[in-house]
């Protein structure tokens, strides 16, 4: 009971979950409902594991709904109906994401890749923080926008050159969001994690939990842990919550301490 009451930190709330229907946006869904949140919706292109995953968490008021976050028009319809369907918006977490299963260095920069990376990751993000700001404002909502960016956002990975452009795009987006949304009353903070074993960590060549913690036991400085999607939940429940009602413009990383490895000079 006591656990119960210290884990609703979103009692009432109505939230959009972009990116619900895998990986660290499904767990996210999961974790926002068991904190209270009134209504959770998720956006995403892939119907049938959104509906799912809508159904499995079982709440009165879980919904799926289809869209392409990068499609403006999809994305104003989303919101619409979500705050028409359970009266309001309180929470965006904009977090549906891709990345190229190329090598993308920079000498042999696939373009058609990189448009489609930049598509969903910056413009996708740009139309989700839109559209949720614009309905907060309208309703006089002092909400809260989240957005997944990436510990290689702060600290580039190789081979990626078009993902760390998108997920830098992503940290741009919510601090200058974050400026000129604070006199709305609406914050907007991003979450950044390390590695996580998602559909889209594959296909970077991270397959199973072992190389997750091979990459977590080689670059980062918390050792004998593990990151798992729960602790990006964990951020993204604090960010979302009043518990953070002072918290705007900041990139939260839970990355276990890799972006602040020092470089090793002793060998
Ligand atoms: N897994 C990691 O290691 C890691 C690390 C840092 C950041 N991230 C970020 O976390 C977020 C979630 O990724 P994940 O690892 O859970 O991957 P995932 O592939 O499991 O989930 C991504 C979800 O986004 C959805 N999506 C993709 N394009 C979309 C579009 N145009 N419109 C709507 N939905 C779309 C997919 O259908 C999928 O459900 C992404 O922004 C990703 O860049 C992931």
């Amino acid at each position: 009971m006591a656990n119960n009451l210290i884990k609703k930190k979103l009692q009432g709330k109505v939230v959009i979950v972009t990116g619900g229907a895998s990986g660290i946006g499904e767990t996210i869904a999961r974790a926002l409902a068991d904190h209270g949140a009134r209504a959770v919706v998720i956006a995403d292109v892939q119907s049938e594991k959104g509906r799912a995953v809508a159904e499995s968490i079982g709440q009165e008021h879980c919904s799926y709904v289809q869209c392409d976050v990068a499609d403006e028009e999809q994305v104003a319809a989303m919101v619409e109906w979500t705050a028409t369907t359970y009266g309001g918006l309180d929470v965006m977490f904009s977090n549906a994401g891709t990345v190229s299963s190329l090598p993308q260095t920079i000498l042999d920069l696939d373009m058609s890749e990189y448009d489609r990376v930049m598509r969903v990751n910056a413009r996708g993000m740009a139309v989700c923080v839109k559209q949720a700001a614009r309905k907060m404002v309208e309703l006089g909502t002092r909400g809260a926008i989240i957005c997944t960016a990436s510990a290689t956002a702060e600290k580039a990975t190789v081979n990626v050159t078009d993902y760390v452009m998108s997920k830098r795009a992503v940290l741009g987006l919510m601090q200058s969001a974050s400026l000129q949304l604070g006199r709305h009353g609406i914050r907007v903070n991003s979450v950044s994690p390390g590695v996580v074993l998602t559909p889209l960590a594959s296909k970077q060549g991270i397959e199973t939990q072992a190389d997750v913690d091979k990459y977590i036991s080689r670059y980062t400085s918390l050792k004998g842990a593990t990151l798992k999607a729960e602790n990006v939940a964990d951020a993204v429940a604090f960010l979302a919550s009043d518990e953070a009602a002072f918290v705007t413009g900041v990139d939260l990383v839970v990355d276990g301490g890799m972006i602040a490895m020092p470089f090793d000079l002793s060998n």
